[in-house]
Parts: C-alpha cells; structure tokens; sequence
C-alpha cells in the first residue's frame, strides 16, 4: 500500500474516533441535560405548584378558621377541694359527704307557696332540698298531677343534718339490730339526704310509699326531670342498701337518662365516667328527650395541689361537679354558645354553684324530721 494512502486512512480513522468521542460527550451531555431536566420536571413542577398554591390562597383570619362545630377547650383552675361538691357527688358508705355549711337550700312549702303550687306538699316548712333540684321535682309532679289529679302526694324526708342522720340512725339501729338485712338508713355523715339531693316520698293515704299504682308514672318517668330512683334491689350488692322506691335523688338530665337506659347505679355511672370518659380519652355524647346535646368527661382532682386546671370549653356553656371520690365531671352543653369568658355557670349564677350562700336554715327541720319520720312505722321512709 502506498505511504499516502495509508497515512490517508490512518488520518481518517483518527478523524473518525474524535469523531465519535465528540458524538459520544455530545450524547452523554445530552443524556446527562435530559435527565436532569427529567429530574427537574418531576420535582420543581411540584414545588412550583406548591408555590403557586400558597399564592393563590388567601391568609386565612384565625377568627373565622375555626371549625365552629368544634369545641376548644382551656383550662381553668378549679380549687382542688371542690371535688366534694355539686350534682353527681357520690356518697356511700365508702365516700362521706363533706358540708360547706353553706348549701343552698330552698323549702319547699315555701317555693310551693310562691309559686301557688298544690300539686304536692311536704311535711312542713322546714323541709329543704337543694335550689337546682326544686323546679324540677315541681314540675315532675305536676306532670304527674295533670294525669292522675291524686293529690296525697308528700315530700317525707329531704335534706338532713347530720346530727339528724345520727338521730335516726340511732333508732334505726335500736329498732332493728340483728335483722341480717342490708341498712336502710345511712351512717350519719354517709347520707345523701345531708347533701340536700335526695328527698323521699310518700303519700297521705297509707303513709307507704311503695312506686306503684298512680306514683310508678313518678319511678318511671322520674329520669326526665334529672332524678334517679337510687337504691333498687337489683343494686343492693353495690349500694349496699335495700331497695328504697321512695328515695329520689338529683343528678341532672343527662346524667339520669344515661344511667337509667343503660341500667347503672350511680356508683357504676361514675366508675364508667372514671374508666372509659376521661378528658384525654372519648368523651360521653348524650341527646336528651328535649333535643339537647351534652358531651361528658372526667377529669382528676390534683389532690396534692389546691388548684385543679380542669379542661373546659370556651365559648361553649358547661356544668362541672365534683365526684367526691378522685375528680370532676364536666358537663357540656354542647348547642349552647356563649360569649367567651361567661360560659361557665357552676361557680357563679348558676344553681350548681359551690359558693352558693345559704337560704333556708337547715338546723330548724331536725325537729320536724324527727318528729314526722318517727310517727309509725309504717310511715318511715329514709
Ligand atoms: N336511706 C338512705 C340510705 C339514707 O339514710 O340516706
Ligand atoms: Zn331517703
């Protein structure tokens, strides 16, 4: 072969591998710009997007970002030793009820009086029973009246002191030590009739108050109006008293519809509060026969503190008692909006509240109740 061909060739092909290796950066490059362009349109779009989201949208005013269906919670300090007051205190055998001395209390008659009311009675105007537990015992019986127009129906016991308790309990226990039966009356200081709660009824016929015949609309229909019949036999083994058709006891509407369509004692009622309602955990949704909705939880006392800050809604009204066991029930009146600041009415104007003053001596019915609830045996109710 001739040198300048050859030479030709050898030019060429290294003419040809530049060629290729310019082709092959040119390429790789190429590549490497796609890919990252690739890369780019998979990520900054998206970015971009966000972007162009964020100025697209409006900053919102917190006021009206709210989800006004949903109740903001704050808490409030509550004095620790409140826990011994208020509707859903539960006293038994096991939990004394601790006297502020300054319930308030209203008599009956009296309120009767006022409002022109002869539907019931009481044994006399010395017979008490706390404020936010009248008005709906009045208008239970006159429900009751409108049907049956019986007008034997009486209040035979109601608010105790507990010197009084101990009157009776003494009695008690004089007249029927041995029997092997579980108590009727409660140890002075253990008894609901002291927290102005309870009243017993009877009626003036037989002196024998049993629920039955024209009263069973009132053991029957009683949870309507905020009251539960609170010693069933049913219950004996956790009340650890017999059954007592006669005794009513005052927790509010709520509480009462719950417990008597799902069958519990108060002590069951707030042992489930306690276990499955806690603030942290669900809380307890209950619509009344009135189209009210409640939301329920519990909340323990810091025992060891004076201040509780037990969690309550803003803007929202509520209730709060004391369990007078180990914390506090708040009650929320889920329907009901108020302004900030005034949604709570168990410390201040309403009937729950702790610091209620007194209203009716309490000392003067120890003589009535002794006197009345002592006639015969046949009218003892506890
Ligand atoms: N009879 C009820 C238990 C009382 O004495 O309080
Ligand atoms: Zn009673």
């Amino acid at each position: 072969m001739p040198k300048d061909i050859s030479k030709e060739k050898s030019i060429r092909k290294a003419k040809t591998t530049v060629e290729l290796v310019i082709c092959a950066v040119i390429l790789g490059t190429s590549v490497f710009l796609g890919k990252s362009c690739f890369d780019r349109v998979k990520v900054v779009p998206s970015t971009n997007k966000e972007a162009t989201k964020i100025e697209e949208i409006e900053i919102p005013d917190p006021s009206t970002a709210v989800d006004p269906n949903k109740i903001v919670f704050a808490p409030s300090p509550i004095e620790t030793k409140k826990k011994f007051s208020g509707n859903l205190i539960l006293v038994n055998n096991d939990n004394e009820y601790f006297s502020t001395g300054t319930e308030n209390l209203v008599s009956i008659m009296t309120k009767n009086d006022e409002a022109g009311r002869s539907t019931f009675t009481a044994v006399d105007y010395d017979y008490t029973i706390l404020e936010p537990a009248y008005e709906p015992l009045a208008k239970m019986v006159d429900d009751w009246h409108e049907i049956y127009n019986n007008d034997t129906l009486i209040v035979y016991g109601s608010h105790r002191t507990k010197e009084f308790q101990q009157q009776l309990y003494d009695q008690f226990t004089a007249d029927t030590s041995g029997d092997g039966e579980a108590p009727i009356v409660a140890l002075p200081g253990f008894s609901e009739h002291e927290t102005g709660l309870a009243f017993d009824f009877s009626e003036t016929t037989e002196y024998n108050y049993q629920g039955t015949g024209d009263f069973q609309w009132l053991n029957n229909n009683c949870h309507k109006y905020g009251f539960v019949i609170r010693y069933t036999e049913e219950k004996e083994a956790i009340t650890e008293y017999r059954s007592e058709p006669w005794h009513f006891r005052y927790v509010g509407i709520p509480h009462a519809k719950y417990m008597t369509e799902n069958n519990l004692c108060l002590e069951e009622y707030i042992e489930l509060l306690r276990n499955a309602y806690n603030y942290n955990d669900e809380h307890l949704k209950i619509n009344d026969e009135y189209g009210a909705a409640y939301e329920i939880y519990f909340y323990p006392s810091d025992d060891a503190a004076e201040v509780t800050n037990v969690p309550v809604p803003t803007g929202v009204k509520y209730e709060i008692s004391g369990n007078n066991v180990d914390g506090f029930i708040v009650t929320v009146h889920v329907d009901e909006k108020t302004e900030i600041g005034s949604e709570n009415l168990s410390f201040t104007t309403s009937p729950y509240s702790f610091s209620a003053t007194t209203t009716a001596d309490s000392s003067a019915e120890t003589t009535a109740d002794t006197t009345t609830d002592s006639t015969t045996e046949t009218t003892v109710a506890y």
